[in-house]
């Protein structure tokens, strides 16, 4: 398995690699005694420096650098990262190995998921068939490539309604992991029906030290399925990632691990349980998408978490994105925004219009709406409930917090949708929204819903930095330009960071 270690291309890391090895298989004692002595020399000297400051200076009396050393837990990577105080490159698509659990004679009809954001010959990865596939000869070349799962038939399978596939699913990772590929640090799990957003995941991942063990995803939207199948669980379809070191760990469990866990029903459920055998916790990221929903997934896109985009599932069980297309039309005009600026689509901001009394939204890529009435921040952000649970189409409960769609039309916000999307200079897009509806209703017939109904949405925003994503969440801010006539007939919007002293309060 050492051979599958992500090798370094720098070849004055690879020297010290190298040294490093010679050291620890000769003398970990002398190895562990320089560092003391090196420690111990930066101690006084900082001493000495400190010293002389201002006596108000405090300090401990300790090198920063001797915790990892004499707290060594075995892990030579993490040791040597403190030694030579070396950061690693940053992570990008090339570290992830995707693992998607497909079946020969679905393939044809789930493919054109994988194949939105499947970018052959730069994501690495496979679909991991039941069979060899007979239909395709040759292989589409926009799907991931196909590997044959192992037979597993001789692991046990006793849960009542699920089906076996489950546990050929959960072992996709030991399997891909056996593959040997190089230079892997992550593990990204997801369905046949999963659209991720690449480079919304190497954004979500590269904030995570890939050396360490971690299991990242999300639970389900429906708490009936979170008392089910775990709230403590990464649900697959919305998919999970597990960092190398991890993987090596859950490999050497798995396959005894599957036949104790024979009772449950799902792959990602084995993994689950065979991680808590490790002792390693989900570490959630609000980006993932089960969608264990029923009806229209509007209300929970349109007021996303503060969080990138990584992942959708589901999008054959509910209604399309976009009400004039269909799930694929929406998922390709949702990823033309995403293409331009990643890292803010569906993300939200507020603004008012104090001369008219206006409260407007925006997810930015999806969709604005305008409230002609005054709403506070909170119950902006809060999802309107257009959607039901998952097993029982109920009108709750769900893991957050929703907020009803008045069948009054003169209590709904008027709905836009995304037009298009432009680049307009460098780093900046110009969104516009449209108005349109898919069947007839019954519009407010009030004077300040009509003024509104004549607007087009135009948004203006400098593209979102990755690394935005690193600094602590926060919304960003809007601001309505030019006011207030909509002579135009359309509302312009600003949208930028916060500044200080900024919040969106109503007067
Ligand atoms: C990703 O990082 C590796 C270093 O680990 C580097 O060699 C490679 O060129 C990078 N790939 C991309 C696509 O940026
Ligand atoms: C991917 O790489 C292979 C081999 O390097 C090449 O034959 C193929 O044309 C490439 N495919 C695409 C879509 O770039
Ligand atoms: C906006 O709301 C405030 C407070 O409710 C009210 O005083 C004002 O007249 C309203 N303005 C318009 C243009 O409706
Ligand atoms: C839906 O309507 C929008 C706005 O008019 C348009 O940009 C988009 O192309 C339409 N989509 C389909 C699939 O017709
Ligand atoms: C509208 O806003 C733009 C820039 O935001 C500004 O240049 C222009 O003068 C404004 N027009 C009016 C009529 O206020
Ligand atoms: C809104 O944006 C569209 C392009 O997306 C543009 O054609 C239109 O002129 C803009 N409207 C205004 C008033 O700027």
């Amino acid at each position: 398995m050492a051979h599958i270690r992500e090798p370094s291309h720098d070849p004055l890391k690879a020297w010290k690699l190298i040294v490093f090895q010679t050291e620890k298989s000769g003398d970990i004692f002398s190895l562990l005694m320089k560092t003391l002595a090196i420690c111990l020399i930066a101690s006084i000297s900082l001493f000495v420096f400190f010293s002389t400051l201002s006596s108000q200076s405090r300090w401990l009396l300790q090198c920063p650098e001797c915790d990892g050393v004499i707290g060594y837990s075995g892990d030579k990577s993490e040791l040597h990262h403190h030694i030579s105080g070396e950061e690693y490159e940053k992570t990008n698509i090339s570290h992830i190995i995707f693992g998607i659990g497909g079946s020969a004679k679905t393939w044809k009809d789930r493919r054109h998921y994988s194949e939105l954001w499947w970018k052959p010959n730069i994501t690495r990865g496979f679909v991991w068939l039941d069979e060899k596939p007979a239909e395709y000869e040759p292989w589409p070349e926009k799907s991931p490539p196909f590997q044959v799962s192992e037979d597993s038939s001789r692991f046990k399978y006793t849960n009542p309604y699920g089906t076996r596939s489950a546990v050929r699913i959960a072992r996709i990772v030991s399997e891909s992991f056996r593959l040997g590929l190089e230079n892997v640090r992550w593990f990204v799990m997801g369905d046949d029906d999963t659209v991720f957003f690449p480079e919304n995941l190497v954004s979500v991942l590269s904030k995570y030290d890939h050396r360490q063990m971690y299991y990242i995803g999300g639970n389900s939207e429906s708490v009936e399925q979170d008392v089910i199948h775990w709230y403590s669980m990464a649900f697959g379809g919305g998919g999970l990632a597990i960092s190398y070191p991890l993987a090596a760990e859950l490999v050497r469990v798995l396959d005894a691990c599957i036949d104790r866990y024979s009772s449950l029903y799902g792959s990602d459920q084995r993994i689950q349980a065979c991680l808590s055998e490790i002792g390693v916790p989900l570490t959630k990221e609000l980006g993932f998408h089960q969608v264990d929903i029923r009806g229209d997934p509007y209300g929970l896109l349109a007021a996303h978490p503060v969080a990138p985009l990584v992942s959708l599932h589901h999008l054959d069980y509910v209604k399309p994105l976009f009400p004039n297309g269909t799930q694929l039309e929406s998922l390709r005009s949702l990823i033309s925004a995403y293409r331009v600026d990643p890292g803010r689509t569906l993300q939200q901001s507020f603004c008012y219009d104090l001369k008219r009394n206006w409260s407007v939204s925006v997810a930015w890529g999806y969709t604005a709406q305008i409230y002609p009435w005054l709403l506070t921040a909170k119950e902006l952000e809060t999802p309107l409930q257009t959607f039901q649970t998952w097993k029982s189409w109920s009108n709750e409960p769900f893991a957050f917090n929703t907020r009803p769609l008045s069948p009054d039309p003169c209590e709904r916000p008027i709905i836009y949708f995304l037009d298009r999307v432009q680049e307009v200079g460098a780093g900046e897009t110009l969104s516009s929204y449209k108005r349109f509806v898919a069947e007839p209703v019954k519009d407010c017939d009030r004077a300040d819903y009509i003024s509104a109904f004549l607007q087009t949405v135009n948004v203006s925003a400098t593209n979102m930095e990755p690394h935005e994503w690193k600094k602590a969440p926060r919304r960003q801010c809007c601001e309505i330009m030019n006011g207030t006539d909509g002579d135009d007939g359309a509302v312009q919007i600003q949208i930028r960071r916060c500044n200080l002293q900024e919040s969106v309060t109503p007067p």
